[in-house]
């Protein structure tokens, strides 16, 4: 069983709110914003984000899973705090040191929303280990940040495994999410690696049936 996150980032705007009504009650667990400023990533996404996360909280009542791909990391908390999401995650690479992370760790919990640190994909795994005591979340990106529907890239496959090893001998309370490219027929492996949540995209918003799609992802 894993959790199911859905990335709204390929709902199309002329029916938005029907779609994002449609997925809330096709069973997901969250809602996965995909923030992009059009610095960190070449996409901004901004400001469709904004405007999909005032319809989710006038419709939903599901979490929201906030994922910053964004240069300047705080403004952008600020900028979704006002959804009371519950994670709001930052990557790794947008930080200039540790007394950063640290800083932003702090920062989000302060505010009453839980914290996930994402890793792009060649970014090595032991990166994260010394964070892993102070978050909630690990968000293994398993395609290059930055749009939906491309191809899981295998080799990331490898980290999650790494990272499940790890916290199971150290006994760390995290949960593991993976980001991109995951779809029906490669979510058992996902799982097997040890993610317990995955985010889709493309596999349910471009489904023509949300609720058997989520089912096969979860099972
Ligand atoms: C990519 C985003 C992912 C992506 C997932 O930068 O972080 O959440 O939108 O979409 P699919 O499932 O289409 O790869
Ligand atoms: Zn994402």
């Amino acid at each position: 069983m894993v959790e199911v996150s859905v990335s709204i980032l390929s709902v199309k705007n002329e029916n938005a709110i029907q779609t994002l009504y449609n997925l809330e009650t096709a069973g997901i667990d969250y809602f996965h914003i995909d923030v992009m400023d059009g610095q960190f990533v070449e996409n901004d996404t901004t400001n469709t984000m904004l405007e999909y996360c005032e319809y989710l909280n006038s419709i939903s009542n599901l979490p929201l899973d906030v994922h910053l791909m964004v240069k300047d990391v705080k403004d952008n908390i600020d900028k979704f705090l006002a959804f009371e999401p519950n994670t709001i995650t930052f990557h790794l690479e947008s930080a200039k040191d540790k007394e950063q992370v640290m800083e932003w760790i702090k920062y989000i919990k302060e505010n009453n929303a839980k914290v996930g640190i994402s890793i792009k994909p060649n970014t090595k795994i032991e990166e994260i280990y010394e964070y892993l005591p102070f978050i909630h979340v690990v968000l293994v990106m398993t395609v290059e940040p930055g749009k939906g529907g491309q191809p899981l890239i295998p080799a990331t496959l490898e980290k999650i495994r790494q990272l499940s090893k790890y916290i199971k001998e150290n006994n760390i309370e995290v949960d593991i999410e993976a980001d991109g490219g995951i779809y029906v027929e490669n979510v058992e492996e996902l799982k097997n690696a040890g993610a317990n949540i995955v985010v889709s995209g493309t596999a349910i918003v471009k489904s023509d049936n949300f609720s058997q799609t989520v089912k096969k992802l979860k099972q």
